[in-house]
This record gives structure tokens, sequence and C-alpha cells, in this order.
């Protein structure tokens, strides 16, 4: 029998990807194209993720790595498989919107795109893997954006309202755990890759960004009150791109500091939380001369249909200073922040900070008092596949470790209530931020590089076996 720890019986241990980053097949089964299949990688990828430069100006010899990726579309039942042996009990994976509907105008779906997913589902179920479904990861059906502006357009919503409404129905009694946006916050720091919005010549950034965020929160709250309607038993979340902000140091202003960075990033699951703008964002709206068009119902309907549990992704903690001349700013997860000079860091920069995910749980569960979901967390890495087939990577087992000790201190000690953990890329993908193959994340080793090259073959590495113990246990 299982031994005794704090954590539920039934927590949701499993692993977590997103369809953009390893299906391929990106015209396959009447797929359209989406807001990710224009992202290249190499030189042009950051203007374009930041709407800064138009895809249609890219050279005609871009790679664009989400093509094939890493072909999941073609092996889901080995990948599943994989999973199943880890002993997974969840697994969270994102639809693509542009399978189901491959302009997003479409008032139909796409039975095919449909299907795909109706089949992976039930090879999940087969194995008694609880499908954990985002809604949205970082793709839109381009268009979309070509014909609306993406989410500057109220018309977006609807798009994205009819989408819901046909994989809630579809799905309904299979899936019952929905994210409606992943990293809804990403939308702020590379507005094309988080929301498809790219700006024009004489855009106020700010103007644009915020009333994109605000029919995005509309959006959320419809797809909210929609998958309740349909099966009261759907549980609904809204998902962060968390890790609390430090001040520098105890100065004031830095303290101040960090209040005003940790609430941009809250702002958004504030609205989906408890289902009203605060007071804060009010104020900076009227500061800044932002003027939010809103729809006659909007704030009733943000009111009435907040989200039953706080998603996150959780990778590092942040830092930030008043004096500006304190450190360069320097990039993690899209998230700039100065260094903390008590803080190792991987090999892409990113800092390790164990305890800030304890400490982030800690004031997302003070803040909101709903259950918490850790849909993302893991150590970016690069992997030498041995002779034998066989990966020693022992540092991603550190990394897991100590992340997984730190969270069952927050329930043990600290009483915070979670659904369940799901590393980032348990197998391995291609990088969000990067594009690249060589930032691997996974249990599972997948033979591609940067250019394309390999024959995708899976290779358990030995943090598979170890995170098999580690679910056997539930985390002893
Ligand atoms: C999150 C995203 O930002 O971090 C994922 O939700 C992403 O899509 C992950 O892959 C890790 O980031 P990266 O840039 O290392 O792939």
């Amino acid at each position: 029998g299982q031994k005794m720890s704090g954590l539920r019986k039934d927590f949701l241990w499993g692993g977590a990807t997103a369809a953009n980053q390893c299906e391929g097949g990106y015209l396959s089964g009447g797929k359209g194209l989406g807001t990710v299949d224009v992202i290249p990688h190499g030189e042009y990828r950051k203007a374009i993720m930041k709407g800064e430069m138009h895809y249609k100006d890219l050279p005609e010899d871009a790679y664009y790595p989400s093509h094939e990726a890493i072909d999941m579309y073609g092996n889901y039942k080995e990948d599943i498989a994989l999973f199943a042996e880890m002993g997974f009990k969840c697994y969270r994976f994102s639809f693509a919107w542009s399978r189901i509907f491959p302009t997003g105008k479409e008032l139909e779906p796409n039975e095919e795109g449909l299907k795909f997913y109706e089949d992976f589902i039930d090879e999940l179920l087969k194995y008694n893997i609880e499908p954990v479904v985002t809604i949205c990861h970082f793709d839109l059906p381009l268009t979309l954006v070509e014909e609306y502006g993406s989410w500057r357009s109220r018309q977006v919503i609807d798009a994205y309202v009819r989408y819901c409404e046909a994989i809630f129905k579809r799905f309904n009694g299979k899936v019952k755990y929905w994210m409606t946006f992943n990293e809804i916050n990403m939308l702020m720091h590379l507005p094309f890759m988080g929301a498809g919005i790219m700006f024009e010549e004489g855009d106020n950034k700010l103007q644009v960004q915020y009333q994109a965020a605000h029919n995005e929160l509309v959006a959320s709250a419809l797809a909210t009150k929609l998958a309740h309607d349909i099966n009261p038993e759907n549980k609904v979340g809204c998902m962060l791109a968390a890790g609390d902000y430090y001040p520098y140091s105890c100065k004031p202003e830095d303290v101040f500091a960090a209040l005003g960075k940790d609430r941009e990033n809250y702002f958004f699951i504030d609205v989906q939380s408890r289902g009203e703008y605060p007071n804060y964002a009010k104020k900076f709206l009227e500061h800044n001369n932002i003027q939010i068009e809103m729809g006659q119902e909007d704030e009733k309907i943000l009111r009435e249909n907040t989200v039953d549990f706080i998603a996150f992704s959780y990778y590092s903690s942040r830092v930030v200073s008043a004096d500006p001349t304190v450190g360069e700013p320097k990039l993690g997860n899209a998230f700039a922040g100065i260094k903390n000079p008590h803080l190792p860091e991987s090999e892409w920069g990113w800092q390790i900070d164990p305890l800030g995910l304890r400490i982030t749980m800690n004031t997302l569960y003070d803040r909101y008092q709903k259950p918490l979901f850790i849909v993302e967390n893991g150590l970016g890495a690069v992997d030498t596949l041995k002779e034998d087939g066989t990966v020693d990577d022992d540092y991603r087992i550190a990394y897991l470790e100590a992340h997984i000790k730190a969270m069952i201190e927050a329930v043990e000690e600290d009483g915070v209530d979670l659904l369940g953990y799901t590393p980032w890329g348990c197998i391995d993908l291609v990088s969000a931020s990067t594009g690249e193959m060589k930032k691997r994340y996974g249990f599972i080793y997948v033979d591609k590089d940067n250019a394309g090259n390999g024959d995708l073959k899976r290779y358990k590495k030995k943090s598979f076996y170890w995170y098999k113990k580690i679910i056997e246990n539930n985390g002893l």
C-alpha cells in the first residue's frame, strides 16, 4: 500500500507539455497555421515573439521548430506508454486551437482534429492517466491575427468561446481539469508568443496589451461559465508564470518596487480568481491614460465566473531594485530581474531557488485560498546521450528533488492545499524562449538537435527511474 505523506492521497503526479512544442504535424489532419508556426529558431525569434517584427519579413530559409517538433502527433501512443511506465497519475498537455478550428472563424469544428484529441485522451484513460488540458498554450489560429489583430478584438472572444464549447461538449466526462490560458501574464513580456499581438506604428503598447488582457480575461470567464454549465464537475483554472519578486535589499524603496513588480503579474489572476479589477490596477490604468473598452456585461461576467484552482509555472524567483545602477536586468523565462547573489543558476542563466517555490506557494495561497496546482517546474539543461542509450542527468534529479521537498514543506508545514505537480517537458521538446532542442527538461530523451537532425528515437534517462520511485512513494 501507499505510505503516508502530507500530500493528498489522490495527488496528481505527472508531467506537462504543450502542443506547439511537441506535436509537429503542423498541417496534418486539416490543421491550420497557428501563431507558433511562424516563430523561427535563430536570430529573429525574439523580435517576432515580441511582436516587433512581422513574420512576413522573415528570410525564406527560416527554420520553424514547431513544424515537426518531436512528432508527438505521430508517436503519442509510445510516449503515453512511457508516461504510464513512470506511473503518471495525470498528464498536462494543450490542444492546438488551429487543429480544431483551422482559421478560428469556422462555425463548426474540424472533425479530424477533434478525433485526434479524442484518441489521444482515450489512450491516457486506458492507463488511468487523468488528462489536464490547457485550452490555449501560446498558439492561436494565425487567421485570427491577420483578420482581427488577435486579442485586440472582441471577435476573438467569440471564436474562443466557440472553440471551448466544441471541446467541452466533445470531451464531457473525459476531461475534468481545464486551464483557459497558459501563462496569461506572458502577454506583457512576449506579446506575439503569449497572445498573438503584433504592434503597428503609432500603437500605445500598454494600451494594446491591457485591452488584449481584458478581452482574454472576459474570454476566460465565459469559458469558465460554459465549462460549469456543461458539467458542474468540471474544474477550471487560471495559469500564471509565477515566481515572487524579492527586493534586492531591505531598503523600503526596494521592497516597494518588489510589490509593484508582483502586482504586474498578479493582476491577471486577481481578476480571474476574485472576479474584479483590483484598485491598484484601476489606478495604474488611470495614471497611464489607458482606457479599457468594456462590454456592458463584462464586469458581471468576471464577477460571476471565477476560477476553481490556481495553476502556475515556477522556475525561479526574481529580484528587483529601485536603483537602476545595482545590476543589469537579466532574463529568465522572459521576465527581467537582476542577479540574486545568493543563488546558483542554470546553464541558461535561470536562477535556482527551491525555497522560492515554497514562498511563492504561500503567497498564492494566502492571496486566493483556492487549491494550487504546480503545472510547470524543471531544469533546462544540456544532456549527453551515452553509447549505451542512457543519460546521467543527476543535475536534473537534484533540481527536482529540492523543489519537491520545498513543495511538500509548503503542504505539510504551511498547510497549502495542492492538487498536483507536473514537471515541465517530461519528454524533451522545443524550448519556448529559444526554439532549441538542446535545452532539455525531460525524463525521456528525444534524438533531435537544434537544426532538426536526429531520428526522434526516445531513450529513458536516469531521472526516468528516479521519478517513477518518487511517484510510487507519493513524494517520500
Ligand atoms: C514556460 C512555458 O514559460 O516555460 C513553456 O509555459 C516553456 O511553454 C517553459 O517551454 C520553459 O521555458 P523554455 O524557454 O526553457 O522552453
